[in-house]
């Protein structure tokens, strides 16, 4: 798949192989590594990776600051990094935003690969080319857009996932497969039990099916100021339960959560018909595995932080809505206690799905 970038366009591929030594013959490059990763896969995929030439990452939330991407960028300093050098980013969505951010304000932009090892970064954020980085109390405040040049899927990463990890992805696969209409719902349904199981040719039609309806969107306003705007869908309150979790709940099941919230004021406001909205939690519940606490649904904690979003216009609340047309439409005049009555309507279904 290639992907049209304002800059340069950039490719997709899924490889059946991978040594990330192919990526670094005859030039000096940098890469960065999700330790986790590297040591999962340190004797194949990393064999022949000098020591001088990598850089192992923590991934978690706090790591993704400035300091960090600063740190990489005292690396490329060190060793003289040109332009036309190359950065090897191999990880998640936290690996990506770091490496991404200092590949791009390096010497106004170097050479990037991005070879993505989560199902999240796999199926979403590995196109689009945001990066951001979390900043004072504010999550992925701090940014830039900017592609990689090559992006690489391996499908054999996703075995090692934890089942947090890997539900958080698969959390975005049924979001976006669901926004796409065109039966998306009923093909989630009928590959639910082999997508739980990790079935590689389930989740590379899905993963394809993600990757293509997200192009659509990035293709054609890059810069997020008018349609991108509508990938927003499930994630103004998928963000509020990550914040009032303080990031307990992966970004993906939030986003799950995010969906229900959003269907249940959709129909609540009678634009999605009960029936598809009953089909959709049916499938988003059994996205849902960390342990949830009361708390986290409170109204007051969930509006404060809706409150923060950065598309929000009034003092009224925005998000996108499902509609039983299955189209998509941005409100942005959502009150309060809307919100409300959908928190305690969620929370009596996860309750009675035995998820709290
Ligand atoms: N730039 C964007 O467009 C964009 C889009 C969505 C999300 N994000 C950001 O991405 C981050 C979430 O990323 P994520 O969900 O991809 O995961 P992550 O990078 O947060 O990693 C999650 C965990 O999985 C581990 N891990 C990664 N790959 C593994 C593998 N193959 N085997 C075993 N363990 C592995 C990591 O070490 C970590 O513990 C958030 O910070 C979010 O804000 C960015
Ligand atoms: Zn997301």
């Amino acid at each position: 798949m290639k992907i049209q970038s304002y800059c340069k366009s950039y490719d997709v591929s899924i490889c059946s192989a991978l040594k990330i030594s192919e990526f670094t013959e005859g030039e000096n490059y940098l890469v960065i590594a999700d330790k986790a990763v590297y040591a999962a896969y340190k004797d194949t995929v990393f064999h022949g990776i000098a020591d001088d030439r990598l850089i192992l990452f923590d991934a978690v939330e706090e790591n993704k600051t400035i300091e960090s991407a600063l740190g990489i960028c005292k690396r490329m300093a060190e060793i003289s990094f040109k332009r036309s050098d190359t950065i090897i980013s191999v990880g998640g969505g936290i690996v990506q935003d770091v490496s991404g951010f200092s590949a791009n304000i390096y010497n106004r932009g170097v050479k990037w690969i991005f070879v993505p090892t989560t199902l999240l970064a796999q199926c979403d954020s590995c196109i689009g080319g945001k990066t951001s980085l979390n900043f004072l109390s504010y999550k992925n405040i701090l940014g830039t857009f900017y592609a990689p040049d090559q992006i690489c899927i391996y499908m054999e990463f996703i075995k090692t996932l934890s089942a947090h990890d890997y539900l958080s992805g698969l959390g975005e696969v049924a979001k976006f497969n669901i926004m796409a209409a065109h039966d998306g719902l009923g093909l989630l349904e009928q590959c639910i039990d082999k997508l739980l199981s990790r079935d590689t040719e389930a989740l590379l039609f899905f993963l394809e099916r993600s990757l293509s309806f997200k192009k659509k969107f990035i293709e054609q306003d890059e810069f997020d100021k008018n349609v991108r705007n509508l990938l927003n869908f499930a994630h103004t309150f998928g963000h509020a339960f990550e914040s009032v979790s303080h990031y307990a709940v992966p970004h993906g099941q939030a986003v799950s959560l995010g969906l229900i919230i959003a269907n249940i004021i959709s129909s609540n406001r009678g634009i999605l018909d009960n029936q598809l909205r009953s089909r959709i939690e049916k499938l988003c519940v059994q996205l849902i595995s960390v342990p949830l606490n009361r708390e986290w649904f409170d109204q007051e904690k969930i509006v404060t932080s809706m409150k923060k979003d950065k598309k929000r216009r009034s003092d009224k609340l925005t998000a996108v809505l499902f509609k039983t047309d299955l189209t998509l439409e941005i409100v942005h005049d959502i009150e309060p206690n809307e919100v409300g009555s959908a928190l305690d309507e969620i929370y009596q279904l996860l309750v009675s799905s035995d998820k709290i």
